[in-house]
């Protein structure tokens, strides 16, 4: 089931593997951002005993507050946006016109400040994951490296050409190895979504205001409720 390579300008060239991810601003976040914040503050003040530089809650907040509007507009921004960029991606795989089901299997909040971040990691037994910013307090807007700015609270993305980096050999000719991550610079409302699967960290963050988010799972099903697989991990 190969998907066709697009071509570049150049017919002899072909394009393979590219990395696609979403980035888009939720037209109702200063509706729904205040009413989640007042939400998680309270949810952390009640779970935990003392302060700490970062909270995390549990990953179940949609079946524990099931009836709260906002997270619920959230979680329908987010699944949209799930399917947006999981339609591109698949393009010429998926069937024409088929629905598709997005199960968002974990979504759970996170307050941070004092220089919390959390090391390079992945995301498993999902296909698409995800971050909201609901406060992006002093976060980097876009540092200029040349000043020696450093990232405060950014999210940074790794592709697969960070695997080559280490010890390889660099010349002009591959200087396009180099173009291996891709920063998101919060923004409050901002919304991306990335295949789970990539390297990703948020940058240390410090701010006068606490950096909040929002960050889930998904699976994605089609009409059948199978993952479109002949074979599969879990069938
Ligand atoms: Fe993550």
């Amino acid at each position: 089931m190969a998907k066709k390579p697009k071509a570049a300008g150049n017919q002899n060239i072909i394009t393979l593997w590219p990395t696609i991810l979403l980035a888009k601003r939720y037209a109702h976040y200063q509706k729904v951002n205040p009413s989640l914040l007042e939400l998680f503050y309270q949810h952390r003040d009640r779970e935990q005993d003392k302060p700490q530089q970062a909270y995390a809650s549990g990953d179940d907040l949609l079946s524990k507050y099931p009836l709260h509007d906002e997270l619920n507009e959230l979680a329908e921004f987010i699944s949209q946006g799930i399917v947006e960029v999981a339609k591109v991606a698949n393009e010429g795989l998926w069937r024409s016109g088929e629905k598709v089901r997005v199960n968002i299997t974990g979504l759970w909040f996170q307050i941070s400040n004092n220089h919390a971040f959390h090391e390079m990691h992945v995301h498993g037994n999902c296909s698409w994951s995800g971050v909201y910013y609901v406060r992006s307090g002093d976060c980097s807007k876009s540092p200029d490296s040349h000043r020696g700015e450093q990232p405060n609270g950014t999210t940074r993305f790794y592709g697969p050409h960070i695997e080559h980096m280490a010890g390889g050999f660099g010349d002009y000719g591959n200087y396009y190895l180099h173009d291996s991550s891709w920063d998101s610079y919060p923004e409050d409302g901002k919304l991306c979504v990335f295949p789970s699967h990539i390297k990703h960290m948020p940058f240390p963050y410090n701010g006068a205001e606490d950096r909040v988010i929002v960050s889930f799972h998904a699976q994605v099903f089609n009409s059948s409720g199978s993952q479109s697989y002949d074979y599969g991990f879990n069938n």
